[in-house]
């Protein structure tokens, strides 16, 4: 039986069909299929079961049906096990660090390799979706080479190519995934397509050994803010997300308006001034008080942040390194003061998220918090406090893999490959302006139904259909075929 599974939208498949495909085809198969053997896994769950000698009208025909998702039928748990000398490497271009890494199947980190905008994001006081993309192009064959360098590996040595495809900006997108079809295209290697916030979720797998599926992830960065049940790889449900800003968007502009060095992102910034101001020294509302749901909201308390320095008659041009004494313990205590509000807005949503949870799904024991703004000690501290008092474990990756970073697209990758999610290699050459299978807003999981907004469903157009629900299409197409 034939079964090839490709990404819906994937080029792959029409680039494929072009080819004198189906030699090119068998003879990756074969390679693969001796790797994995060696890696104790039946061929019955690589793609290459499903791609057989059959003529390649047949091969396209399928391939229209095709949702997108490879799903194989190992246990999950047996899964784990196996790949423990599978190397993947990890790129990472979504928003404004150039990423790459080299990581092992047992969670062993190669190398890792990050270069970050920061001049650019201090120059326009935020991403710039051109000046970006140009950035990433400059250094992303520099960024890999040190990956691979630094690992003391060539790409012969490379089990696959992971590589983020969604959600984020897509020109930058663009840079990170045609280095990756380059690099899996000359050396004939399997490419992995990941979701950016899994990879925030997942990597807590990593760094936690004991963390096994069902658990809860809340996910802050500077564009996302949820709060996910996560079932199985791939499936997730829903449970908040917000309805205009994310956290990180907020302490951006906060660093923006108060002064500060944007060099380090805003986060950081805010997160060390707030050491010197008082925390209860301006009132600040705490959002979505009164909203019985796991919902976030950020924009009103940007506003309430710009207000309050607009009345102490703060000037984000001069520096807080050159202001008075008193204007600096003004511009601290709001830091302090928007700091504690917005972490108690994430505290209020975790508590009844994890009451939500655990009506769910009563064997969670973990939640992971990941995204750039669960570097902020703060934040740790108080999240740590509400978990544990509901009886679960927090599990926080160190603060350089909270940031966007390689490392975790690269287990992603792997995570997915040991279970043979993946779409065989690229053709070794394809023209400058190939259309991607790129997903810039793409949604993780299928929301909860008591967690909907109206708010937020006005903002669904041009979105792509979540990760959960392609595995899970997929997963039943995969049922009936059997
Ligand atoms: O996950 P991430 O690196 O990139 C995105 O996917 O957005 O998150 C970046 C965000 C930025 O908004 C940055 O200001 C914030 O994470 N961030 C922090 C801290 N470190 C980074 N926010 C608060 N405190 C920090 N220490
Ligand atoms: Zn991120």
């Amino acid at each position: 039986m034939v079964r090839l599974i490709l990404t819906r939208s994937s080029p792959v498949i029409f680039r494929l069909n072009n080819l004198p495909g189906i030699s090119y085809l068998a003879k990756f198969s074969s390679l693969r299929i001796q790797r994995l053997h060696k890696h104790k896994l039946s061929p019955k769950t690589s793609t290459f079961s499903l791609i057989s000698t059959s003529s390649s009208s047949n091969f396209q025909r399928k391939s229209l049906y095709c949702t997108g998702a490879r799903m194989c039928s190992l246990p999950e748990k047996e899964s784990l096990k196996f790949g423990d000398d599978l190397v993947v490497l990890g790129i990472e271009t979504s928003c404004d660090d150039t990423a790459a890494a080299v990581v092992r199947g047992n969670g062993e980190i190669l190398s890792q390799v990050i270069s970050s905008q920061a001049d650019l994001l201090a120059q326009y006081g935020g991403v710039a979706p051109k000046q970006a993309e140009e950035a990433h192009a400059r250094v992303i064959d520099k960024v890999v080479q040190d990956a691979l360098d630094r690992a003391n590996l060539t790409e012969k040595d490379l089990s696959a190519v992971a590589v983020t495809i969604g959600p984020g900006l897509s020109l930058c997108l663009r840079v990170g995934v045609r280095k990756a079809r380059r690099v899996a295209g000359s050396f004939n290697l399997p490419i992995v397509g990941v979701h950016h916030m899994e990879a925030h979720a997942l990597v807590g797998r990593l760094v936690e050994q004991d963390l096994s599926f069902p658990f809860m992830a809340l996910l802050i960065s500077g564009g996302h803010n949820i709060i996910v049940l996560a079932h199985k790889l791939g499936q997730y449900t829903q449970l908040g997300t917000t309805v205009d800003d994310a956290i990180g968007e907020a302490f951006d502009k906060t660093a923006k308006w108060l002064g500060l060095d944007l060099r380090r992102s805003g986060g950081p910034a805010v997160e060390e001034l707030a050491l010197e101001g008082d925390a209860n020294s301006v009132k600040f509302n705490v959002p979505m008080k009164f909203h019985k749901d796991c919902n976030f909201s950020y924009a009103g308390l940007k506003t309430q942040v710009k207000l309050a320095i607009e009345a102490k008659e703060i000037d984000a041009k001069c520096p807080v390194s050159s202001a008075t004494s008193e204007d600096r313990r003004n511009r601290a205590d709001i830091a302090a003061s928007f700091q504690r509000v917005a972490v108690l807005h994430l505290e209020e949503k975790c508590e009844r998220a994890i009451d939500w949870a655990l009506k769910l799904e009563p064997s969670i024991k973990h939640m992971v918090v990941s995204g750039g703004v669960a570097s902020n000690q703060y934040v740790r501290v108080r999240l740590n406090n509400i978990i544990e008092n509901k009886n679960l474990k927090l599990v926080c990756p160190p603060p350089s893999l909270c940031t966007d970073n390689g490392v975790m697209v690269a287990w992603t990758g792997l995570e997915h490959f040991r279970v043979g999610r993946y779409d065989p290699p690229p053709p070794e050459t394809e023209p400058d302006d190939y259309m991607y299978d790129l997903r810039p807003r793409w949604p993780l999981g299928e929301e909860y139904a008591e967690g909907r907004s109206d708010a937020r469903s006005l903002r669904t157009a041009r979105m792509h259909p979540s990760l959960t629900s392609i595995i899970r299409a997929d997963s039943l197409q995969q049922q009936t075929q059997t």
